[in-house]
């Protein structure tokens, strides 16, 4: 049997000149975790040419969504960013990825830290209804430069909260957190300065980041991981991984396509 499967393009949506989403059929045997990454791509002369995306929808829903930047001159996004309904796409049938559940450890909040295009594994994962059973309340901080960059806010803020099954965790339980960098908002700054600050858990009403009680996922550019990742361990939370779960899980957002 072959490692991919061929889907075919349903809906693309354009947020900026920069970042896109579009969904895609799916084959019922593609099973996955929320917060998985699988590759996909197109055939260019002959060849598959795959890269890595952190699938946005959950992974009980009958279709696949993916978000993406534009890359100038980048061997995939150049071409991806033409995409129609009705176009194909070759799916890899494997998932993976370390931002699942499972690599946590049981705590009181969960909370999800994304930069750009590193939102998309945590779109999956606030619509899995473990993340409420396991947690009580899950924050999730979306930074950007500009705040049409903030992809999903409308989704986040006025559809889930109606959603038919998991509106009442939502309304209850989930925080999310716009930031911009490069533009006035109501909330501004790095999501590091944010924290280092303590503006963020000001802003939601939350006591400062504690191992005992939080647990994070990071998702975004190598320096925002690794500036993420001091501030944890100083504080002594523990990265986790597959089999060893920890206070704090690790992904980077895919950007070379
Ligand atoms: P800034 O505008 O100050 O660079 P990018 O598109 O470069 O990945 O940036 C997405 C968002 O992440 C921007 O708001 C950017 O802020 C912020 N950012 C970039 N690098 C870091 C970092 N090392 N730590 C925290 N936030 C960062």
């Amino acid at each position: 049997m072959s490692n991919f499967n061929e889907e075919r393009v349903l809906s693309v949506h354009h947020w900026t000149d920069t970042l896109f989403s579009f969904t895609t059929t799916r084959d019922p045997g593609f099973r996955f975790k929320n917060g998985q990454f699988t590759m996909i791509g197109i055939p260019v002369n002959g060849k598959p040419l795959l890269r890595a995306y952190s699938v946005v929808s959950p992974n009980y829903d009958d279709k696949l969504e993916f978000f993406s930047i534009k890359v100038p001159d980048g061997p995939l996004t150049s071409r991806l960013q033409h995409l129609k309904e009705g176009d194909p796409i070759i799916v890899s049938r494997k998932a993976t990825g370390t931002l699942v559940l499972d690599n946590l450890m049981p705590g009181k909040r969960l909370y999800l830290l994304g930069t750009g295009t590193g939102l998309a594994p945590f779109l999956s994962i606030i619509r899995d209804p473990e993340t409420y059973e396991r947690f009580e309340k899950v924050v999730l901080l979306h930074g950007c430069r500009q705040i049409a960059e903030l992809a999903y806010g409308e989704m986040i803020t006025r559809d889930l909260p109606q959603d038919e099954f998991l509106g009442e965790e939502i309304r209850n339980k989930l925080i999310y957190y716009p930031t911009v960098t490069r533009e006035p908002f109501r909330n501004r700054g790095r999501v590091t300065d944010l924290i280092t600050s303590n503006k963020l858990f000001d802003d939601i009403g939350l006591p400062p980041l504690d191992p005992e009680a939080d647990r994070v996922m990071l998702c975004g550019s190598p320096q925002m991981l690794q500036d993420l990742r001091v501030i944890l361990d100083e504080r002594g939370f523990v990265e986790g991984n597959h089999g060893e779960p920890g206070h704090y899980v690790i992904e980077k957002a895919f950007a070379e396509r």
